[in-house]
């Protein structure tokens, strides 16, 4: 494979390789003018979503029997690697197991709610963990709910009353329901789904475009009128399969939704099922494309609406899974992923793309929390944090503010599916005169010596650089061994200029005041 040095912006292009050893160091630039702002960074990015499915809820959040969870049966050693994540909304009760939920079974004495057959994931769902467990959740961990409504086997009432029942503070037959469920408050659930799914026939209640725009209009009408402060997030495309027209699966429901819809939902997991490193590395590359092309279907959908009209993109699923992926996904021990070195810098690369797309991403949800695909997993006696939550973890800390287009100049390469994929790829967020450079460094072998060059202001002295690598790609972590973790590390930047050599195979963040 050649490596080539060329100039490119953060908009990746790329074609397929290996990244192999090169004679010779190889060399990068990046510059940083914190006038050149993206947009605001929106906090949801670092959303996470959790669903009945696996051990996700039961046996994860979520655990009655445990000595590990407190006396409403959340567990808490869960709770606390959760807050550490710092998960800024969180969005349940599916992904395809919303598509069959119907909401009142899960209020009321939990002792008295029905067992239901579960079809999406082959399992009987007991309905002990519903709306008010969820919402007392998030009310625990300080984060916004996101509630995906059932517009599959659902009912526009159903929609209708599920935002009355948490929402409303008139007198109705709902609100005293939710009163005698032991909730006198309205919780004022901003955000929510307009279904799961609804472009893939693997889902319950599928419809064509036109069939679920229509749909998902009354049940958007019906909503909005219970609470005009809600935020509706339509269902784009999650089809990306051969035949499926997933660019005009968003252009039909838009033409439906485009004065109700604040969001448009689309997913995308990916994998390295031929083992080939460079190719996977990649993969933001794909995510990047996707994100413009949609943000171009949104913009055609605008275009004359009136001019504060908005729709932002939510990627309200998105994540590595390939591993446990298959025919076997019915019942409790499934989707159980664990993660490597390679998959957490993954990871970081579509962080970096959310944050350089801020203007138009303002929502994004990591696929699962817990045990189902997810950063922490657990058995019956502890947890233990997988390699992708640090990259996360990272993120959610430290990236806020405005995110700041950047020039970077170094090495790309070429592999299976792109051609010209930087071997750096990059982001950054500025906040209150602190800079955050996110950095993976996607060569297997090389280091790549950066110089970091300020156009406009000065480093203030020290920086502080948290690294995210491990011994090698394959690294994993487990209930007794953490090989990969974040290791803090340091930098010396002189005037407008900051020199790093940036290790193989890691993700860097380098965070540093600025005057
Ligand atoms: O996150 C796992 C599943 O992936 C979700 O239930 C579904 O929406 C998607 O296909």
């Amino acid at each position: 494979m050649k490596i080539s040095r060329r100039t490119f912006g953060v908009s990746l292009i790329g074609a397929p390789y290996i990244l192999r050893a090169q004679t010779g160091a190889l060399r990068a630039r990046i510059k940083i003018d914190t006038e050149r702002v993206i947009g605001d960074i929106d906090p949801k990015i670092y959303g996470n979503f959790i669903e009945h499915l696996g051990r996700c809820i039961d046996g994860g959040i979520f655990d009655e029997r445990s000595p590990l969870s407190d006396s409403n049966g959340y567990r808490k050693d869960v709770l606390e690697a959760v807050r550490n994540l710092n998960v800024t909304l969180l969005r349940w009760p599916g992904g395809n197991f919303s598509s069959n939920y119907h909401w009142m079974d899960g209020i009321g004495p939990r002792d008295r709610r029905p067992a239901r057959l579960e079809m999406a994931w082959g399992t009987v769902e007991s309905n002990r963990f519903g709306t008010h467990e969820f919402l007392t959740y998030a009310e625990m961990l300080k984060t916004e709910p996101y509630i995906c409504c059932n517009l599959g086997t659902g009912t526009w009432n159903e929609a209708q009353q599920w935002v009355e029942y948490c929402n409303s503070s008139e007198d109705t037959a709902m609100t005293r329901l939710r009163k005698q469920n032991g909730r006198q408050a309205p919780w004022k659930v901003t955000h929510w789904g307009l279904g799961n799914e609804m472009d893939g026939p693997w889902q319950m209640g599928h419809r064509s475009a036109e069939d679920y725009g229509k749909f998902a209009l009354e049940a958007a009408k019906l909503m909005k009128w219970t609470d005009p402060n809600i935020k509706l997030i339509a269902a784009g495309s999650s089809n990306f399969g051969p035949g499926s027209d997933w660019t005009g699966w968003n252009r039909t429901v838009l033409q439906f939704l485009r004065q109700h819809a604040d969001y448009l939902a689309i997913h995308l997991y990916v994998g390295n099922p031929r083992n080939d490193f460079a190719d996977f590395m990649a993969s933001s590359v794909e995510l990047n494309h996707r994100i413009k092309t949609t943000e171009g279907i949104i913009d055609a959908a605008l275009s004359g609406q009136p001019g504060n009209r908005r729709i932002y993109i939510a990627w309200d699923e998105w994540n590595v899974w390939y591993r446990a992926r298959g025919n076997a996904e019915r019942g409790r021990r499934i989707l159980e992923e664990h993660y490597n070195l390679e998959d957490a810098l993954v990871v970081a690369t579509f962080l970096n793309a959310f944050v350089n797309h801020a203007h138009i991403v303002k929502i994004a949800n990591l696929a699962q929390l817990v045990n189902v695909i997810a950063p922490i997993f657990t058995n019956e006696k502890g947890a233990f944090l997988q390699t992708i939550y640090y990259p996360l973890q990272l993120f959610a800390n430290n990236t806020r503010g405005q995110a700041l287009e950047l020039f970077l100049d170094g090495p790309t390469y070429k592999c299976a599916r792109f051609d010209d994929v930087p071997c750096l790829d990059a982001s950054a967020g500025f906040d209150n005169g602190s800079l955050v450079l996110n950095v993976v460094n996607r060569h297997q072998t090389q280091p790549i010596e950066t110089e970091v060059a300020l156009e406009d202001k000065q480093f203030s002295g020290a920086a502080s650089v948290s690294e995210v690598n491990g011994p090698d790609i394959k690294a994993e972590n487990d209930f007794d061994k953490t090989r990969i973790k974040t290791v803090e590390r340091s930098a010396t930047a002189d005037g407008r200029s900051l020199r790093y050599s940036f290790p193989p195979h890691s993700y860097t963040m380098i965070k540093v005041k600025l005057v």
